[in-house]
């Protein structure tokens, strides 16, 4: 059994099952775009990932099991309620600071808001995290995701007469309330050239043409052909 390096009295796998444990009750009843289901997609797509990059594993895992443990979105805007949570659950696991902080680093740097705004922290870890994350939110499992999202805001499908905002500040697109078919052109179409990784670029590949295609039939549909 392999022991974690900053702790030897931990096992690496005891504590991810400690980890998984901990993040499928925190997030009991959570909206469908975050809930388990999501976490265990982006930490699959993260181990995939990380087969063909050099960086720490458990960092890696870590940060894709807690990198949505609370939205800010669903707490007033406060972007420090998750790694605040995350922080303690790896405090409680006896980890040391420098991995708790590092973990922490990542979750606070992930989401495509932040990457709107300033950059102030770098890492492969971050990398691939960010990668497995961003995966999700395209393909066909994205298309899913964004019109959940959607429906939860009461947003429109589509409406011709209003046309997507590119180069949208992190203010504006918090706030943008434009049909769903909008956040194709505002975020999801754009991911593909913001990967980080190799794996991450192919897979992001495929994935974007599906998309496309959707798109296609969408319209070809919405004018009754
Ligand atoms: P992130 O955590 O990367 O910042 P979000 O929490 O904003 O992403 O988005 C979570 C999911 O909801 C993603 O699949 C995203 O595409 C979708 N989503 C976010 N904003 C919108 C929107 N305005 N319209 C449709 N889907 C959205
Ligand atoms: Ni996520």
């Amino acid at each position: 059994m392999k022991a974690v390096k900053e702790n030897p009295n931990l096992n690496h796998d005891q504590l991810i099952a400690e980890t998984v444990k901990f993040v499928k009750h925190t997030l009991e009843g959570a909206e469908s775009g975050h809930d388990w289901w999501h976490i265990q997609r982006v930490w699959n797509n993260a181990l995939q990932i990380i087969k063909t990059e050099t960086a720490e594993q458990l960092i890696v895992e870590l940060a894709a099991l807690l990198h949505d443990i609370a939205d800010s979105k669903f707490h007033n805007g406060d972007e420090e309620i998750g790694p605040k949570i995350a922080g303690d659950f790896l405090y409680s696991q006896q980890l040391p600071q420098d991995l708790i902080l590092n973990v922490q680093q990542i979750i606070r740097n992930m989401s495509f808001k932040v990457s709107l705004g300033n950059k102030e922290f770098h890492s492969r870890e971050l990398d691939i995290v960010q990668d497995a994350d961003r995966l999700d939110a395209i393909g066909a499992i994205g298309i899913a995701r964004a019109f959940t999202y959607g429906g939860f805001k009461n947003r429109e499908l589509y409406n011709p007469g209003i046309l997507p905002s590119l180069n949208m500040s992190k203010e504006e697109y918090k706030n943008s309330t434009a049909p769903t078919i909008n956040h194709f052109y505002e975020k999801l179409l754009l991911l593909k050239d913001k990967m980080n990784t190799e794996t991450g670029k192919r897979i992001a590949a495929e994935r974007h043409v599906f998309m496309e295609q959707y798109l296609t039939q969408f319209y070809k549909e919405w004018n009754g052909k």
